[in-house]
């Protein structure tokens, strides 16, 4: 599967993306401006919060993912400029609205071509809104650690779950070998801890191979807050990532998608940047608890 639109540098995100494309007016087409690219600073810690997108929408669309699919096969669009402006807000506008199932059903179609365009993946997470009454059957909570519960396989395209986490509770730093990793706050907020690779460590180096190596700590390169609806991006080009529930009354719940899927990843120490391998496991499948004989055969799950 080949995967365009992927941001190979740290992507300053559009600020008001209902404002380029209009499906009712074909004089007013114009395809969506790709965001700007800045280049990462590993001597700046970029610190930002991500609002919502339907915080950072002045007007509101009634467009529905019938009419964008309707928009692009009508005029063939490719892939490359499927980006369709989406606002789905029934309180405000009247409009259906974008539910879970919307968003699981419309990933199966996406992922169904040979071609598909993350960005775009990106902008349905970011259309969703969060409904607790949607997600709560794969909310499970362990009290000693943040879990995985699976919402969807996605045909062996992409795997969608449900991550809960406990007040205080944190990933360890991760990779997410040959995946893109979109993440959407669903519940609380979390914060997001992005850095560098270590200094001569690459995607496909082998962990005995660093044993030669000055270790040294590790460079952080950014630092989102994600709010309710909020959504994050990255892969293994864009460096590697730290979520975590700094509040220590409040749970959090966030929705991750991965595509492809994969079942290992690797670790990294944050005062050393030795990294090891670790697996990834589920705590639940389809809102079922994974039995607890299974649950003990796994080794614990460190990505997220
Ligand atoms: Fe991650």
């Amino acid at each position: 599967m080949e995967r365009v639109g992927q941001q190979q540098q740290c992507v300053k995100r559009r600020e008001d993306p209902t404002a380029v494309m209009d499906y009712d007016d074909d004089e007013r087409q114009q395809p969506m401006p790709w965001p700007t690219k800045r280049p990462c600073s590993r001597a700046t810690i970029q610190m930002q919060v991500q609002r919502p997108l339907h915080q950072r929408n002045n007007d509101c669309n009634n467009s529905t993912v019938d009419a964008i699919r309707g928009y692009c096969r009508k005029r063939n669009m490719p892939l490359d400029v499927y980006r369709p402006v989406m606002h789905q807000d029934s309180d405000r506008c009247g409009g259906s609205k974008f539910r879970l199932t919307d968003l699981i059903n419309e990933l199966h179609r996406v992922f169904a071509e040979d071609r598909v365009n993350v960005e775009y993946v990106q902008y349905l997470m970011e259309s969703y809104r969060s409904d607790p009454a949607e997600w709560l059957k794969y909310a499970k909570f362990n009290k000693f650690r943040y879990t995985r519960n699976l919402v969807d396989a996605g045909n062996g395209k992409f795997n969608l779950m449900v991550l809960c986490w406990g007040e205080g509770d944190g990933s360890s730093i991760h990779n997410h070998p040959e995946s893109d990793c979109i993440m959407k706050m669903l519940a609380g907020q979390l914060t997001e801890v992005r850095f560098a690779w270590p200094e001569t460590c690459t995607a496909n180096d082998d962990e005995n191979e660093e044993d030669d190596r000055q270790l040294q700590p590790m460079c952080e390169i950014g630092r989102t807050i994600l709010e309710t609806d909020g959504v994050c991006h990255i892969n293994d080009s864009m460096g590697l990532h730290r979520v975590e529930n700094a509040s220590h009354t409040d749970k959090a719940v966030s929705l991750h998608l991965y595509c492809p899927p994969f079942e290992e990843c690797s670790t990294f120490n944050q005062h050393t940047g030795h990294k090891t391998t670790a697996k990834s496991t589920f705590w639940s499948i389809y809102g079922e608890k994974v039995s607890k004989k299974r649950a003990e055969e796994q080794v614990p799950a460190d990505d997220n």
